[in-house]
């Protein structure tokens, strides 16, 4: 029996290599990040044409702060302006924004964006969109570490009766999927503590082309890539054409 042509539900992407783009044409580093936004949102669309139902896209990690401040306030003030003006034509296309993060240092001004971008997409069920802004995979981890200790303390959770089911709950975002495929652009191969938890059994996919530059074909590429995969999630490869048949 033909393999089914596995299309991944859920990408996660980190848009790398925005600054090293800028610097190759001798731009400023924010120039990047402006050309990157744009292709972030026709992989959106690109996502939609496949069937895919979830994208999470690293916008700011609780390590970005460390930039220089001219940087931050750019990304900052960038996120704001980017959701407001995109968030309409979202919005028609189907698309539930979502934002995973840490209010703490947050811009108020970018929280009231997501939040409100996070109420006009809410009944939304084309695509889910998770901005991660001020994420960081074990500052989420530690939040939840933190909330389970306390409901403990107020006996509202057992701690031997913890599952991975009731952990999840913890999550900044529980009904998220796991993530099938996580794409990294500029040639870097590391993850940058980027959704743990829900990368544990991801198929990884990295390329050399700076964010700014990577083109819908260099998508169908991956998701092209991802599809000889064979995901055995710990069973073996013998079980797994077993169950296909
Ligand atoms: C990594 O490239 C990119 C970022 C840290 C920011 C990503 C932001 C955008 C694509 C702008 C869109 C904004 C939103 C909110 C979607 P880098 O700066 O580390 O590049 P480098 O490694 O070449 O220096």
């Amino acid at each position: 029996m033909a393999k089914k042509i596995e299309i991944p539900q859920h990408i996660a992407i980190v848009m790398d290599g925005n600054g090293r783009w800028a610097k190759e044409r001798g731009l400023p580093r924010t120039a990047g990040h402006q050309a990157g936004e744009k292709v972030l949102f026709d992989l959106v669309e690109a996502c939609i044409e496949f069937g895919v139902k979830e994208v999470s896209a690293y916008a700011f990690s609780t390590e970005n702060w460390k930039r220089s401040p001219e940087e931050v306030k750019f990304l900052m003030g960038y996120s704001r302006e980017m959701l407001r003006t995109r968030r309409d034509r979202l919005n028609e296309m189907g698309v539930k924004i979502n934002w995973l993060g840490r209010p703490q240092k947050l811009w108020k001004s970018v929280i009231s964006e997501l939040e409100e971008a996070e109420e006009l997409t809410k009944n939304n069920k084309v695509l889910t969109l998770n901005m991660c802004v001020n994420y960081g995979g074990r500052a989420e981890m530690l939040d939840a570490a933190v909330a389970i200790a306390k409901d403990a303390l107020r006996r509202k959770v057992k701690p031997d009766s913890l599952s991975e089911k009731s952990l999840r709950k913890y999550l900044y975002s529980p009904q998220m999927s796991d993530v099938d495929l996580f794409l990294r652009s500029s040639g870097e191969q590391r993850t940058s503590n980027f959704l743990m938890w829900q990368l544990a059994y991801t198929e990884l996919y990295f390329t050399k082309i700076l964010w700014p530059d990577f083109k819908k074909k260099n998508f169908y590429k991956a998701i092209f890539d991802y599809q000889k995969r064979e995901r055995r999630f710990g069973k073996t490869s013998q079980q797994i054409l077993d169950n296909n048949v």
